[in-house]
């Protein structure tokens, strides 16, 4: 690219005069380019893709069939803003319906989002100033936080640990920080670690929130898919509503990641802000996707559908590499499978090959197993491993994981 003065102007939160320069590769761009060279050296290979953070199917006919009626309705043409009543109205009764949560006022306490992604990036606007102290969990999504600096915010990290059963340590956070903290990020169940809150977890969230005057935002892109019983939403718990909300998408829900769509509910000022600010920042997702996702949230049978399927997809992946030698244990939800990174390979002849970290690990998967996972080494080396690999059927779902079990097989991992 000609050198431009342009290259002066960008904002030091994106890397100023610096901007686009750097040589350091992010996680996922290594992840591509490594899958690339995979295949460049084993052309017509079939790489094992368990790294994929996003449904391997169609939305459901049902969902499709929705879009295309109400597309076809002149009232649902123009801007959309911040939702009509048929959204909000579908999004308390699946609340109440699903999650057991009532009470919800579908009129004030309820807007939806162009997906969760887009809420996470909004909010901050509304709590954030210079110098204030959001509470994150990592390893996790960081778009709450990094929308948070970009208003010149700071970011404390709550790690994730076995140890916790992945639950931050709420009563570890400095005194310091809590002075200047604003608003607590939690995200259940949880991405990557898969791990799900408690009733318990949720009620001390709420008693922390109250006692360090804190806003929460329980990030619930995942809440539905659950292999038994019913999703635990934070609104469930006894005054979440006078502490935060909840944000719900209808990407993994119902297999609707490219038509952006969800819903923030609860504190009714919280969700408010987050309409001010939403309707400076877009002009609502089209009336007639939000309608089609309104019909989804009254059919909660497609997620229990999708979620019978991770089910027996986790239970099986779950076997493969154990046998593999690494500890994995089945998650109440999600699609995600973590477990801890080995530290060496060992090859039948003995050659041994030590790794220093799980992007190691996963670089090495890719490039001579031709298995891709994502790699994360915030709180230890882990890898996740999706349950949203692309299989046409059952008995390919099947042949993929006897084929991930082979590869594996042939070397001797040490954890
Ligand atoms: C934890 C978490 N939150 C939010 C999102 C974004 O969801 P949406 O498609 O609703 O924007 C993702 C997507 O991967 C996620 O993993």
């Amino acid at each position: 690219m000609p050198e431009s003065y342009l290259q002066d102007l960008f904002a030091e939160r994106i890397g100023g005069a610096q901007y686009g320069k750097s040589a350091a590769l992010y996680k996922f761009e290594k992840i591509k380019r490594a899958k690339r060279a995979a295949l460049a050296a084993h052309p017509g290979a079939e790489i094992l893709d368990l790294g994929v953070g996003e449904p391997d199917e169609m939305a459901f006919t049902q969902a499709i069939e929705a879009l295309h009626s109400e597309a076809g309705k002149p009232e649902n043409r123009g801007y959309a803003d911040n939702g009509d009543a048929a959204l909000k109205e579908a999004a308390a009764r699946h609340l109440e319906r699903v999650c057991g949560v009532k009470g919800i006022n579908p009129e004030t306490e309820i807007i939806h989002s162009i997906g969760s992604k887009a809420a996470l990036s909004i909010l901050p606007a509304a709590l954030v100033n210079p110098g204030d102290y959001v509470l994150m969990t990592t390893p996790g999504y960081p778009v709450f936080g990094t929308h948070a600096k970009y208003y010149g915010g700071r970011v404390h990290n709550l790690p994730l640990t076995e140890a916790n059963q992945f639950l931050p340590d709420l009563e570890r956070v400095p005194a310091e920080v809590l002075r200047r903290a604003k608003a607590l990020v939690i995200n259940y169940p949880n991405n990557p670690t898969g791990a799900s809150a408690t009733p318990e977890f949720f009620a001390r969230v709420v008693e922390f929130a109250q006692r360090h005057r804190l806003a929460v935002v329980h990030d619930a892109a995942y809440a539905a898919l659950v292999f038994e019983g019913q999703p635990l939403s934070f609104l469930a718990t006894p005054g979440a509503k006078a502490v935060g909300v909840e944000l719900h998408s209808a990407s993994k829900s119902f297999n609707m990641t490219g038509w952006r769509c969800g819903f923030v509910a609860g504190n009714e000022l919280l969700v408010r802000a987050y309409g001010d600010v939403k309707d400076n920042t877009d002009s609502g997702q089209f009336l007639a996707i939000q309608h089609a996702v309104a019909h989804c949230l009254d059919h909660p049978e497609i997620t229990r559908q999708i979620a019978a399927k991770y089910c027996r997809r986790m239970g099986a992946l779950v076997e493969v590499l154990r046998g593999a030698g690494f500890q994995a244990a089945k998650p109440k939800g999600s699609f995600f499978l973590y477990v801890k990174a080995p530290q060496a390979a060992v090859r039948p002849n003995g050659a041994r090959l030590r790794f220093g970290s799980a992007e190691e690990v996963s670089q090495w998967l890719i490039t001579d197993r031709l298995i891709s996972t994502v790699p994360w080494d915030d709180a230890g080396p882990y890898l996740r491993w999706s349950v949203t690999f692309v299989a046409k059927d059952q008995a390919d779902e099947e042949r993929v994981l006897a084929e991930l079990a082979r590869r594996l097989g042939e070397v001797r991992l040490e954890f």
